[in-house]
């Protein structure tokens, strides 16, 4: 995709009919398929909700990023999140990050959590920039393409 050169980045909730498009962002993210099978399997338990990001320029709405999250009681989690990488490098994901907050915050957490791979440095460096501090390590929590096992990084911002 050609991706253009200005635009305003849009935060909306993705309800169910949105999903589809989801699977896809998710995919091209990650770099690998992603059925909206498991979509439906992460949205399953109560609590969670999903964001979608648009790249708005010129009335064309490109939908490029993605987070899908969980809130219970006074805590909430990111369970996923990513931007296809033509679009990456211009706040999508911090976008995505504040509005995450705006929106747990609503649903009555106090806290947001998460996991990150030590090796994710551009997660890392968001999510620091996000205002998030590292809690915890969970060690071999990742298998990575190559087999390799790498540890995760519990990571926490108060709101
Ligand atoms: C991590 C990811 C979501 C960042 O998305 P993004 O829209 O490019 O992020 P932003 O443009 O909002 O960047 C915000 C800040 O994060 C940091 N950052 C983002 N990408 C970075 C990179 N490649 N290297 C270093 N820092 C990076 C920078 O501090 C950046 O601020 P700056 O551009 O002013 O320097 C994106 O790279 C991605 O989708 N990666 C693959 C999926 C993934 O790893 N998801 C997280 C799983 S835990």
């Amino acid at each position: 995709m050609k991706k253009p050169a200005e635009g305003r980045i849009i935060i909306n909730e993705a309800g169910r009919g949105l999903w589809p498009i989801l699977a896809e962002i998710f995919g091209q993210s990650f770099d690998e398929p992603w059925p909206l099978a498991s979509i439906k399997n992460l949205m399953a338990p109560t609590g969670c909700w999903a964001l979608i990001a648009e790249f708005a320029n010129d009335e064309i709405l490109y939908p490029c990023g993605f987070a899908l999250a969980r809130a219970v009681g006074e805590e909430a989690e990111l369970l996923s999140m990513g931007v296809i990488p033509e679009f990456r490098r211009r706040g999508v994901a911090s976008s995505i990050m504040r509005a995450l907050a705006s929106q747990a915050l609503h649903r009555g957490a106090r806290a947001i959590f998460l996991e990150v791979g030590v090796d994710n440095f551009p997660a890392k460096h968001l999510y620091r920039m996000s205002g998030y501090v590292e809690v915890g390590r969970r060690e071999n929590y990742y298998r990575r393409a190559n087999r390799e096992l790498v540890d995760a990084l519990v990571m926490k911002v108060v709101l």
